[in-house]
């Protein structure tokens, strides 16, 4: 190399060391060092992620979101009739803006929406066309990453409280809860109920158990959608992590673990190869697997009790007609 491809070599190392998402290499480094390779699911939603996940929603498998919504055609006036007047609902998560309008549609008085999420952009978008569904309601987006204790404590304490506000209801759809383990999902759970005062509420959708072909068809859909899903997110580490992962030599894999009560997704390495990652070299067998994401299913009872340790008392579920998928209304204890 002529001394001026090196200068030339070293600045783009430069550039691409400063451009690099420390915190997601290291995630990505971790994971891979360990002897189940693993990836965090948190990652999949860039945009094009996203988007495959928008399109999964839409695959005649995926039942949970079309379930879910109908949960709430069906029984929102109940839902707002227990949580009653004068409301502040708050949502982790930029959420499904369908959602939270089939609900906000009913509540009596409600005192505002606010949505919290760690994207500035998404809040923004989602703020705007609620605004206009409901022009009269306060929508008070906040830009926080909702994983992080010190930020829920502080914009918590600042909540306004009796008599402007009668109650606060966390919305949490989407079965959002499942994609944690379900130690994490308790001290997720807790840590808003240790920021709430007691009466204050959880709406929450969880998915159930149910037979292993439904649940395994619907992370492994016929047109691909959820493998593509899958392996987007080694698309996302060579693009973002200089890697070098060729997603067409894996495959994607869904199976259902009966013990551990969770849908796991893989990807499995279709052959021996050496994969790089910022001067690492990660080798795979023929066959190995990356443990992507797990998606735990509940029964309406190991719910409950889940959300009982973590200081939430079970006031209401509602299932549709296949008892398919839950939504609970908890107060805090
Ligand atoms: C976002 N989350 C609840 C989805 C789930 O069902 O666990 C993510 C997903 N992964 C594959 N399909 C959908």
């Amino acid at each position: 190399m002529s001394t001026v491809e090196q200068a030339l070599a070293v600045n783009s190392a430069q550039r691409d060391d400063r451009q690099i998402d420390q915190e997601f290499l290291a995630e990505v480094t971790n994971g891979l060092s360990t002897i189940q390779k693993t990836l965090p699911c948190k990652y999949f939603y860039d945009e094009k992620g996203s988007q495959l996940f928008e399109a999964i929603c839409e695959t005649s498998e995926y039942y949970v979101t079309r379930t879910e919504c109908s949960i709430y055609k069906q029984y929102a006036s109940e839902m707002a009739t227990i949580i009653g007047e004068k409301a502040l609902l708050l949502e982790p998560g930029a959420g499904s803006v369908k959602k939270i309008g089939m609900l906000l549609e009913k509540l009596v008085n409600p005192v505002g929406f606010v949505p919290m999420d760690i994207s500035q952009e998404i809040l923004q978008e989602s703020s705007e066309i609620l605004s206009q569904q409901f022009p009269h309601m306060s929508i008070d987006p906040i830009v926080i990453d909702f994983l992080n204790k010190e930020q829920i404590h502080k914009i918590f304490s600042t909540l306004p409280v009796q008599p402007l506000v009668n109650k606060r209801v966390i919305f949490f759809p989407g079965s959002t809860i499942g994609n944690f383990d379900p130690e994490d999902a308790t001290i997720f759970l807790k840590q808003f109920a240790d920021n709430l005062h007691v009466g204050d509420g959880l709406l929450i959708g969880v998915d159930l158990v149910k037979d292993i072909s439904i649940l395994e068809a619907a992370y492994d859909d016929k047109k691909g959608v959820t493998a593509e899903f899958n392996k987007n997110l080694l698309d996302r580490i060579d693009n973002e992590l200089n890697a070098t992962f060729s997603a067409g030599s894996f495959s994607h894999r869904a199976l259902f673990n009966q013990d551990k009560s969770r849908i796991e997704m893989h990807l499995v390495s279709d052959e021996e190869q050496t994969v790089c990652l910022n001067g690492n070299r990660f080798s795979f067998r023929q066959h190995e697997t990356i443990h992507t994401e797990n998606s735990y299913k509940y029964t309406l009872d190991s719910f409950s009790l889940l959300a009982k340790k973590a200081g939430f008392q079970l006031e209401k579920v509602w299932t549709d007609d296949k008892s398919l998928f839950s939504v609970y209304y908890f107060t805090v204890v």
